[in-house]
């Protein structure tokens, strides 16, 4: 274990674009001496050192972790996590940043998150288990069109239907077994990620992303097709209100069943006529906002992690945010979020200060060539003055991106869109 001067070793668990910008912001914190990541990909094998494991193996991911002598640990998707993978390396003597299997119940049943709301008061939609289709039939009927229908468990983002069509509403329910159906929230959604390490909790910068496919919000949902902070359209004292209100009881509530959350509490909100309402608890970092809010960060990431991961986050003052803007915008190959097409080659000019690549799905072929291997393949990242100058830089610099098979929105964070999100608000 180190003490609070010397540099600090990492490991961060994970392949995608989140684990690349976590690493990448972690590797630039001066109290940081070297990164690893596993599995890692081609973008942090830039920087970092990969190694193979099967990050659903806490055995495994612990064994690597004491193997490379490092200091830290910090899981990035919310599966590991789920499958008690912290609890693990925990287990081991080594510092984890990311909840126990138990405080990752909160992303990993939809069911056991409404309980934990319904118990800490916090402001959220009301809600109905259902197991059975009379019982999800007599919710629907209950909250009306439209229709919000969530899996309970993990589903990689495809669990929640929201719809008009009754039809589709039940026949979801009937695939997924037991659901929580509930209240449709109406408003912009807004994402606050909190650092905590189960008692003390400091926010991040919130962020939004765009969840749609197609401009306009067109089309299928995704995971994610691009992100920018700050939110200038925001009500003054949200960040404040959302802290109070949710995350304070939440962590209470938490640390009052026995098991406390402690890692980054993804608060996704809609900011409804009536107030911030939460849509959703993820027990991880939110892809793709971590890519644009990350580098708005002042205060070096690795020692904030080793901190709340420790127990020791009151001794550390909140997060220091540059009044920079930061748009990431997603490119993602043809046929994504169906079936993408992989293995095409893709040519990455130099990216000007200000501007850089994380890599989501990208893997090197035989040839040592950097080729398409996932749905979202690349986010572009741009820091500006403001939104729109980063968000000028981030198309820019996509404008000279060599991917044939690659899409991107062209509306991520335009002025177009923050308009209309500040009309609905009022
Ligand atoms: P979730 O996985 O719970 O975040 O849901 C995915 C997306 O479905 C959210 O980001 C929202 O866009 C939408 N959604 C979820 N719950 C609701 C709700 N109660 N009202 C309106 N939209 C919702
Ligand atoms: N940005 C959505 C998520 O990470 O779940």
């Amino acid at each position: 274990m180190s003490s609070g001067s010397d540099p600090i070793t990492v490991l961060v668990v994970g392949s995608g674009g989140r684990e690349h910008a976590l690493a990448l912001a972690i590797d630039q914190d001066p109290a940081v001496a070297a990164v690893h990541v596993a599995p890692g990909n081609p973008g942090t094998a830039s920087f970092a050192t990969n190694h193979r494991v099967d990050i659903l193996d806490g055995t495994a991911v612990a064994a690597l972790a004491a193997e490379l002598g490092v200091d830290l640990v910090v899981i990035g998707p919310e599966a590991p996590l789920v499958a008690g993978v912290a609890d693990a390396v925990r287990g081991r003597g080594i510092a984890c940043f990311g909840p126990s299997a138990a405080a990752a119940r909160l992303e990993g049943s939809k069911a056991f998150a409404k309980r934990v709301m319904a118990d800490a008061g916090v402001p959220t939609a009301r809600s109905r288990v259902a197991t059975a289709p009379a019982q999800a039939a007599a919710a629907l009927d209950e909250f009306g069109a439209p229709y919000v229908v969530k899996a309970d468990g993990l589903a990689a983002g495809k669990g929640v239907v929201v719809t008009d069509d009754r039809r589709t509403a039940l026949d979801h329910a009937a695939e997924c077994g037991r659901v929580v159906i509930e209240e449709y929230l109406d408003g912009p959604e807004a994402s606050l990620f909190v650092i905590t390490d189960g008692t003390t909790a400091v926010p991040l910068p919130p962020a939004q992303d765009f969840k749609r496919v197609g401009d306009g919000d067109e089309g299928p949902n995704t995971g994610g097709m691009g992100s920018y902070t700050p939110l200038p359209w925001l009500p003054a004292g949200t960040v404040e209100q959302v802290m109070a209100e949710v995350v304070e009881p939440t962590l209470a509530r938490m640390r009052t069943l026995g098991t406390p959350f402690a890692g980054l509490l993804y608060v996704g909100l809609a900011l409804t006529e009536a107030g911030p309402r939460v849509v959703e608890f993820n027990a991880r970092f939110g892809d793709p906002e971590t890519e644009a809010i990350l580098p708005r960060l002042r205060t070096g990431l690795g020692a904030l992690l080793h901190a709340a991961a420790t127990g020791a986050l009151a001794d550390r003052g909140a997060p220091e945010v540059s009044a920079e803007a930061c748009v990431g915008v997603v490119l993602a190959a043809r046929g994504y979020p169906g079936s993408p097409v992989k293995g095409c080659v893709i040519g990455l000019p130099p990216a000007p200060d200000g501007v850089h690549v994380i890599h989501a799905g990208t893997a090197l072929d035989d040839r040592g060539r950097l080729v398409s291997a996932g749905g979202r393949v690349l986010v572009v990242v741009a820091t500006g003055a403001d939104i729109a100058d980063a968000r000028e830089r981030a198309y820019a610099h996509i404008a000279r991106i060599d991917f044939t098979d690659g899409f991107a929105r062209s509306d991520i964070a335009s002025q177009a869109r923050l308009d209309a999100i500040a009309a609905r608000l009022g």
